[in-house]
């Protein structure tokens, strides 16, 4: 065994539960060969709050169970970027009361979890227009990204007042700012320009796109970023996704032929 495998099973230690199927599961994971970066679309909270007659709210309230072990699960699988997302900018059409309660939940989220994602070496970041969110939920992620930008381990993305067709145009719109302000003699139009002007810029894209509930939509996310992800979808209801579903992705994820158009290399 490598002492990458070796190093991420001993993280595991005392955090996998006996007769859940985890440690089993644990052990089908090459550890040499963990995605880069996972997106996750996580969906299914409002069905998982009707199915038990809760309000909409409760089962975002319960998905946060899920964010937390999510993200441990990454850090300990050394993975390093994983990208949720949390809010897009078509989800402002839903009441006002479903979005203030969104928004409170991040802030709860980041003022408990602060500590378990500095002890844990994880950098928090955001994709979106953040600059058109309530200043108070601004100032909150302000803080952790600056409480967690020296960490070097996992990279924490949450997607937030995020749209795919609004990041590329507002990178267009940096690519012809960059245009003006320069003499332009060494400007070119292309995928690497482009790439640079994305809230994603200088990151790994996501190898691996993972949506709960079992809709089988890319629902605007990432959509010039995840040109080759392999995509996964799971019928389980954001709220129960648990460790045991992130590995059950990872595997079926390693057994794909991932071809960029190219020839099958086996
Ligand atoms: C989709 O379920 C889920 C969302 C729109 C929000 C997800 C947000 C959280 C889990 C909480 C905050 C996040 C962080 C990172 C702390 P849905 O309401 O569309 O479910 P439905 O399709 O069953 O109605």
């Amino acid at each position: 065994m490598s002492l990458l495998s070796r190093e991420i099973r001993a993280n595991f230690e005392g955090h996998l539960k006996p007769g859940s199927g985890e440690e089993e599961l644990l052990g089908q994971i090459d550890c040499q060969r963990i995605p880069r970066h996972v997106a996750i679309i996580m969906d299914g909270n409002g069905r998982w709050a009707q199915k038990r007659r809760l309000p909409r709210v409760a089962g975002h309230r319960a998905g946060i169970y899920s964010v937390r072990e999510t993200v441990e699960t990454a850090a300990r699988l050394r993975m390093q970027v994983l990208t949720l997302y949390a809010f897009s900018v078509e989800n402002w059409k839903r009441p006002a009361s479903e979005v203030a309660t969104l928004m409170r939940l991040l802030k709860e989220f980041l003022r408990k979890e602060l500590a378990t994602l500095l002890k844990n070496n994880i950098r928090f970041e955001t994709l979106g227009r953040i600059q058109e969110l309530d200043p108070s939920i601004q100032k909150e992620l302000a803080i952790a990204k600056a409480k967690t930008a020296t960490n070097t381990g996992l990279l924490f993305n949450v997607a937030l007042n995020y749209g795919g067709r609004a990041e590329l145009v507002d990178a267009v719109k940096q690519l012809i700012a960059c245009k003006t302000s320069t003499d332009g003699s060494d400007f070119s139009i292309n995928e690497e320009a482009l790439a640079s002007c994305l809230y994603t810029a200088g990151l790994p894209d996501p190898d691996l796109m993972v949506r709960t509930s079992g809709e089988l939509r890319v629902s605007n996310f990432l959509l010039w970023q995840i040109a080759y992800a392999e995509i996964w979808v799971t019928d389980t209801l954001w709220p129960d996704f648990r460790m045991k579903d992130f590995f059950e992705a990872i595997i079926a994820y390693q057994k794909r032929d991932r071809r960029y158009g190219g020839l099958s290399s086996q």
